[in-house]
């Protein structure tokens, strides 16, 4: 590695998708290393998106990071969380510079999106690449988990997979196919835009206090396997099963947490209900819902018109989104 004063620092920034996840990660092996108690599959979300820059300061090492997000200065632990990842690209680069960071999402905090997995993904883009670092895609994703773990499967683009792996060094994510493999639709029911009381840090934390946690994940090699073969053949229904049962599998571990947690919502439990009575008549949509009261129903392309309709009037569902498959990671400019 060349040493830092022979690095030609230039600011750089990245575009990040966030991602909604077919088979969950919920629970950590590893708190500090973020290594997950099982593998996971999600698709990115297209037309979403986190755009963040980063230049690094090689002059003013004294001073703090600096971290701007929509506009507004962060502090506290929200600028912690940062800079804590910033560590990790410093130690990588053998410098001490701190930096800035300029973030935007192009969708409001508390519509239905977790912003982390995008946020982070954009931010190992930029930060690798403003510190001279030429990474491979698996090592920008290994990296990307250490600020969030679903923010590894928002790196590669389409349809990905996040294998447990035994280490930091084999768990990363992976696509197995891309945006245009399926072109499948997530309409995101809106039913409450209150933020979380209980962010996914502290509940991957409470995971294994539930008498289920052990089950769920035994099981979860089963329904990655038949998951990933649903994405591969297109097939819908064997899709909209696994994806019903690893959803009701991960909020059953939530609610029998000590403490417990309950995400849903009346009205969350009203569109679950609604979707599938309208699968059992033939409509190509399904549930899944992640740590908030919002319904992620996912659905083939010519069924999502027909189920953003039948959401907009389910009472409580306060707004409706919509999203295609999106691509990978990308950086911007350099
Ligand atoms: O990446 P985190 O720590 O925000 O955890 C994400 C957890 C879920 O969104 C509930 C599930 C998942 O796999 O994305």
């Amino acid at each position: 590695m060349p040493p830092a004063s022979a690095i030609a620092l230039r600011p750089c920034s990245a575009q990040a998708h966030p991602n909604i996840a077919l088979i969950k990660y919920w629970g950590n092996r590893d708190e500090a290393l973020r290594l997950p108690a099982n593998g996971s599959i999600s698709m990115n979300l297209a037309g979403l998106e986190t755009r963040t820059s980063v230049t690094w300061d090689e002059k003013r090492v004294a001073r703090g990071d600096a971290f701007n997000l929509n506009g507004s200065p962060v502090t506290g632990p929200g600028l912690e969380r940062v800079s804590a990842f910033l560590d990790l690209v410093r130690k990588m680069a053998g410098f001490d510079f701190r930096a800035d960071v300029v973030s935007v999402n192009n969708f409001p905090a508390g519509a239905g999106i977790a912003s982390s997995a995008s946020a982070f993904a954009a931010l190992a883009l930029a930060a690798a690449k403003a510190a001279g670092l030429d990474l491979a895609e698996a090592d920008l994703s290994r990296l990307a988990r250490r600020g969030s773990g679903s923010a590894c499967r928002s790196v590669p683009g389409g349809f990905v997979e996040w294998a447990a792996g035994a280490s930091d060094a084999d768990s990363f994510a992976v696509s197995i196919a891309p945006p245009e493999g399926w072109p499948l639709v997530d309409i995101i029911a809106i039913v409450s835009e209150a933020h979380k009381s209980t962010g996914s840090t502290e509940g991957h934390a409470l995971a294994a206090t539930s008498p289920l946690q052990g089950a769920r994940v035994a099981d979860a090699p089963r329904r990655l396997d038949l998951c990933r073969d649903a994405i591969l053949k297109r097939d819908f229904a064997a899709l909209a099963e696994v994806t019903e049962l690893d959803s009701a599998l991960m909020h059953a571990v939530m609610m029998t947490s000590t403490p417990p947690l309950f995400y849903w919502h009346a009205p969350t439990l009203t569109v679950m209900q609604e979707i599938r009575l309208a699968r059992a008549q033939g409509l190509a949509a399904c549930c899944t819902v992640d740590a908030g009261p919002n319904v992620h129903v996912i659905c083939e392309a010519d069924a999502a018109e027909a189920a953003a309709r039948l959401i907009a009037d389910m009472p409580g569902v306060r707004e409706v989104r919509r999203a295609q498959v999106g691509g990978p990671a990308h950086i911007e400019s350099d």
